[in-house]
């Protein structure tokens, strides 16, 4: 094979995997992009979430306190604390509309 050839097919490949069709499952989303400050158990028990006051997920009367609109919304375009200050980054440029849908089911399993 040529290295042109290879190269063009390194770089389809890298387009595949690239690609916007290419959607992570909602616990490999949440172990990369949320488990840092949320904790993998959603407890957040985290330096981050500890000082944030993030709220327990396991806990059903935060669960109830939470709407799926409100979720969405957190999860699209980010918060912001009462300063002014981002307090969690907005999303929409990484994961498509389905992913944090699936986010949502996932983070509603947390409850004990
Ligand atoms: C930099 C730390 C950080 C990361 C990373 C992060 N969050 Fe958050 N998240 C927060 C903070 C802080 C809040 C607001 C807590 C509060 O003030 O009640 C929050 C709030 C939320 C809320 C709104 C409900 C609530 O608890 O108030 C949802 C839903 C949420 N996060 C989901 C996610 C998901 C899903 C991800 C990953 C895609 C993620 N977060 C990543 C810090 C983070």
């Amino acid at each position: 094979m040529k290295i042109s050839t290879k190269l063009a097919v390194a770089s389809a490949a890298l387009a595949l995997i690239a690609g916007s069709s290419y959607a992570a499952s909602a616990s490999d989303n949440w172990d990369n992009s949320c488990a840092s400050c949320h904790g993998a158990d959603g407890k957040a028990q985290t330096k981050t979430g500890k000082k944030l006051k993030i709220k327990d997920y396991t806990d059903a009367t935060v669960q109830a306190g939470l709407k799926d609109d409100e979720m969405t919304k957190a999860i699209t375009e980010g918060i912001k604390g009462d300063n002014g200050k981002e307090k969690m980054k907005s999303f929409k440029d990484e994961l498509s509309a389905d992913e944090i849908k699936d986010l949502i089911g996932f983070i509603r399993k947390f409850k004990a």
